[in-house]
């Protein structure tokens, strides 16, 4: 992952390097750095930890320089201390990178028997070595990066300042986005046009391969064969770019209260509120009706949100669904039949292990549409048809706002699906566009609740596991839960279906541990009942998520329960997110933790 940034700017740029940083810092936050042409000389400052680190080394030793570059780093190779942090220089360039240099070792072991000495554990530094050994055989920065880029392999972007040359930097893209940017005798390079929009409205998205040479007076690309090309340009929409936590304390609770807002913008772009049906904005290239299998992959929340679809394709639409993570798809080998549909999720649209399925599957003749939150992303670019989501950004490390914003999505295409396949009749498909429409006020409800939950998360935030539970869409919902809780409290916490307790998990369950159970009053309710005895039968303390009836007809102590609206069961999963998010989040702030940027985690996967 990491997040790079380069600015060709007219006065000193270290401080508009570090803002461009901030907005990067979901891309990974375990050490920064910025490099600077002080006087025509490269000079650093690097820090391991959090930005706030680097800033206050610059405030202790500023930078002047009106070039520079910046990097925040997810560690891959090397541990994330000072002397790993990016930019990595010799005394000819600065390097920052994002990817992985996969030939690393060979490139290195070549070097190394040249006599060049490493300081730094990191497969970048590998890079810098081998642009600066072109540099002292008498080639130009620019001659000298076209030689080294076909030696590497691997997903990468990078962004390259030179000793000596006060206008002049080079950015290349090989798997791993890149942005560049155009102000008024100033020119900038990005990860995403997040980190450039405080700067200009006007990118350049480079394609996979380019390459750019950058000066105060324009940009010119390259194409993987050296060839100059030109590359759309494209405006950023004023306030497309808005990250501010508003009143809240966290950018995960500003995007979680979004929700009944973002959620209802979603469903407005797919459903025709006037006539009460679902009128899909796509253009799509097939006929569900002549589908035979869909097949669904993503990662994290994101796959659970392809889980709770699975169901709702099957069932409305009798779709049959073949669903993995798309860190185990790539790899699979499964057979594909031409012309099929083949659907990715991702809230990034970079995400490494779902644009490889991605390809696969596109490799394999099939149809391919995605359901991404970030519009210019790769994914998005790399499929026939993309179904937005339309939450806007999302900070928080931990996805919300992204998760339900792709149900909404998911829900309105598995009933434009089971209207074309002729397994819904028009009233089913009016009933549940009313369901639909219906979320954004019943998230508004869910939210209510939050003081309750803050108060049980005193209590969840004492044990040291816990366990999550549900049956049917509630299933994918309690692995969402499960995974909410550990990722941003590092509390260990499983989701399973409640009816495989009995094969396994029951034996953990006592008097100390917490087990949530989701449970709408839907058609299994009862056969979660039955679970939720099992669990009191050993003592184990249950937290019902359920509606007044099911709250009613449990007929089993809970330690506590959170009731929830009643709704139509098909749309549960989207409204038992808030209580599912709320509680992982305020256990986590109440034991302290950072719940915007846990540790180890980074918001955009562009690694496999
Ligand atoms: C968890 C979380 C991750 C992401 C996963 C996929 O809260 O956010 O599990 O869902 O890394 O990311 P995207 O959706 O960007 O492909």
């Amino acid at each position: 992952m990491c997040g790079i940034v380069g600015i060709l700017g007219k006065t000193a740029v270290a401080s508009q390097v570090v803002d461009a940083l901030k907005r990067l810092e979901y891309r990974g936050y375990d050490s920064a750095g910025v490099a600077t042409l002080e006087c025509g000389r490269l000079e650093r400052r690097r820090a391991e930890g959090k930005l706030r680190n680097l800033e206050e080394k610059l405030s202790r030793a500023p930078l002047s320089g009106a070039i520079g570059i910046g990097h925040t780093r997810w560690a891959t190779h090397g541990r994330p201390n000072e002397t790993n942090a990016h930019p990595h220089a010799t005394d000819h360039l600065a390097v920052v990178h994002n990817g992985i240099i996969e030939n690393f070792r060979d490139l290195k072991e070549g070097l190394e028997a040249e006599g060049v000495r490493f300081d730094t554990e990191t497969d970048t530094e590998v890079v810098a070595q081998l642009v600066t050994r072109e540099m002292r055989a008498g080639k130009a920065p620019e001659e000298a990066v076209a030689a080294v880029l076909p030696r590497l392999k691997g997903a990468f972007a990078l962004g390259f300042l030179f000793d000596g040359r006060d206008d002049l930097l080079i950015g290349a893209r090989h798997g791993a986005p890149l942005a560049i940017g155009y102000g008024d005798g100033e020119m900038f390079l990005g990860s995403d046009a997040l980190a450039l929009a405080p700067f200009t409205d006007e990118v350049t998205y480079l394609e996979d391969g380019d390459w750019v040479v950058l000066s105060r007076g324009g940009a010119t690309i390259y194409d993987v064969g050296n060839a100059p090309v030109s590359r759309a340009r494209q405006k950023i929409q004023p306030g497309a770019y808005m990250v501010d936590k508003g009143n809240h304390r966290h950018f995960m609770a500003k995007e979680i209260h979004e929700q009944p807002e973002v959620v209802g913008r979603t469903i407005a772009h797919y459903v025709d509120l006037a006539t009460g049906t679902v009128r899909l904005p796509l253009d799509l290239p097939f006929d569900f009706k002549a589908l035979k299998r869909l097949v669904i992959s993503a990662c994290g929340t994101a796959y659970y949100a392809g889980l709770v679809a699975q169901y709702w394709f099957e069932r409305l639409a009798r779709l049959p669904v073949e669903i993995d993570v798309a860190s185990e798809f790539r790899y699979r080998e499964m057979p594909l039949e031409p012309g099929e549909l083949a659907l990715f999720i991702s809230q990034s649209g970079e995400t490494a292990d779902t644009l490889a399925s991605l390809r696969y599957a596109r490799a394999e003749g099939q149809h391919i549409v995605s359901v991404v939150n970030v519009p210019t992303s790769t994914i998005a670019r790399e499929s026939a048809v993309v179904a937005p989501t339309l939450a806007g950004p999302e900070i928080g490390v931990a996805s919300t706002k992204a998760f339900t914003c792709q149900l909404a999505v998911l829900l309105s295409l598995a009933v434009a699906a089971g209207r074309a396949r002729g397994t819904l009749s028009a009233e089913d498909e009016q009933r549940l566009v009313k369901a639909l429409v219906s979320v954004p006020s019943l998230m508004s409800e869910a939210l209510k609740h939050e003081h309750d939950i803050e108060l049980l998360s005193r209590d969840l935030a004492k044990a040291t596991d816990v366990l999550y539970l549900g049956r049917g869409t509630s299933y994918p919902l309690a692995l969402e839960g499960a995974l909410k809780l550990k990722e941003i409290s590092y509390i260990h916490a499983e989701g399973y279906a409640a009816g495989e307790l009995k094969h396994g998990p029951i034996a953990l369950i006592d008097e100390t541990m917490p087990v949530i159970v989701l449970a709408p009053h839907d058609a299994i309710f009862e056969k979660t009942v039955s679970n939720m005895q099992e669990v009191a039968a050993r003592g184990g303390r249950i937290i019902l998520v359920g509606d007044e009836r099911a709250a009613r007809e449990a007929s089993v102590e809970t330690w506590t329960t959170l009731t929830m609206p009643a709704m139509d069961p098909i749309v549960a999963p989207i409204v038992y997110a808030v209580p599912v998010q709320l509680l992982a989040y305020h256990t986590a702030v109440f034991m302290g933790k950072d719940v915007d940027q846990p540790r180890n985690l980074a918001k955009s996967v562009t690694v496999e």
